[in-house]
């Protein structure tokens, strides 16, 4: 079992980094974008939508978080193609590691452990995937709603996922056999999206370091958010899994169920660019259906 081999390397080297992404003046937002280098239409179409940068009213961030290419002709093709997208971007951080979905937990503590190192001062931290679509802007405003209401520097939420058991099935990719893992899960947010405080995030840093890496990398962060105290807030503009196969169709295509929430699972390149342009557009009027403060 590759996953139990490895289990004690946990620090990779970087083959490409940005120590300077988080200089010349404090990060209010920096989101940062779980890829895989062949996913070069993914990463255009989220630089051109969600995840492009900004400098006001508020200075937003972005970088996207890889592993290693793989060995192979073709492996090194796209590892050179990634390295010229980096030059003109200049928002590819990657590690040394195979890009698999068992190293997703890999790629969660060595970027938690950059942001400890690189970037301690952004305020929040948004990560999810590149095939969902995020309403930056509405993020931006619940973070605003948010300031002086509460405990700021806890801050996480997400679609919140609890009580969940172990999948016990060899054939799923969720597999997790009794002796590695029993009981429910503790509550954690579902990976493809999530937002969670810098302070918070530097404290799971430190709490990572304290636990054995789990081949899931959410419930990994459930477990490190465990041992904080730290119950993460679910949010219904957090919708890792939320529409459903028999109405998705239709939602998927309603500008109006898009412009008021957080984020949504998954989009492919093209509905995230043509769903970005109408969710933009004033023109679409919407009822407000979703109270997001
Ligand atoms: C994770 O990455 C390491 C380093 O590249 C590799 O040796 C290992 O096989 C990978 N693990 C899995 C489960 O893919």
């Amino acid at each position: 079992h590759a996953f139990l081999l490895h289990r004690h390397c946990r620090y990779f080297p970087l083959l490409l980094n940005h120590p300077e992404k988080c200089q010349g003046g404090r990060v209010a937002l920096l989101i940062v974008v779980k890829s895989a280098a062949p996913h070069f239409a993914r990463r255009a179409a989220v630089r051109r939508t969600w995840g492009r940068e900004q400098e006001a009213p508020r200075r937003v961030r972005t970088l996207f978080l890889l592993g290693a290419a793989g060995q192979g002709e073709e492996a090194r093709a796209v590892q050179r193609l990634l390295e010229e997208e980096d030059r003109a971007h200049g928002d590819v951080l990657q590690w040394d590691f195979l890009d698999t979905f068992h190293n997703l937990t890999l790629k969660e503590v060595n970027f938690l452990r950059w942001l400890h190192i690189y970037c301690p001062t952004a305020d929040f931290v948004f990560k999810g995937d590149d095939d969902v679509f995020v309403h930056t802007a509405n993020v931006l405003d619940f973070l605003e709603s948010r300031r002086g209401h509460r405990d700021l520097s806890s801050l996480f939420v997400g679609d919140i996922i609890s009580r969940a058991f172990p999948i016990r099935s060899p054939r799923s990719k969720y597999y997790i056999p009794r002796e590695l893992y029993d009981g429910p899960y503790p509550p954690y947010a579902g990976g493809g999206g999530f937002l969670m405080a810098s302070p918070l995030a530097d404290r799971l840093f430190l709490a990572s370091e304290r636990i054995p890496l789990f081949p899931i990398d959410d419930v990994f962060l459930g477990m490190c958010l465990r041992s904080l105290g730290v119950v993460p807030e679910p949010h219904l503009g957090f919708r890792t899994f939320g529409i459903t196969r028999r109405r998705g169709s239709a939602m998927n295509r309603d500008p109006c169920f898009y412009k008021s929430l957080l984020m949504v699972h998954k989009l492919e390149p093209d509905a995230l660019l043509a769903m970005w342009d109408l969710v933009q557009d004033d023109r679409i009027v919407c009822a407000k259906t979703l109270h997001l403060a």
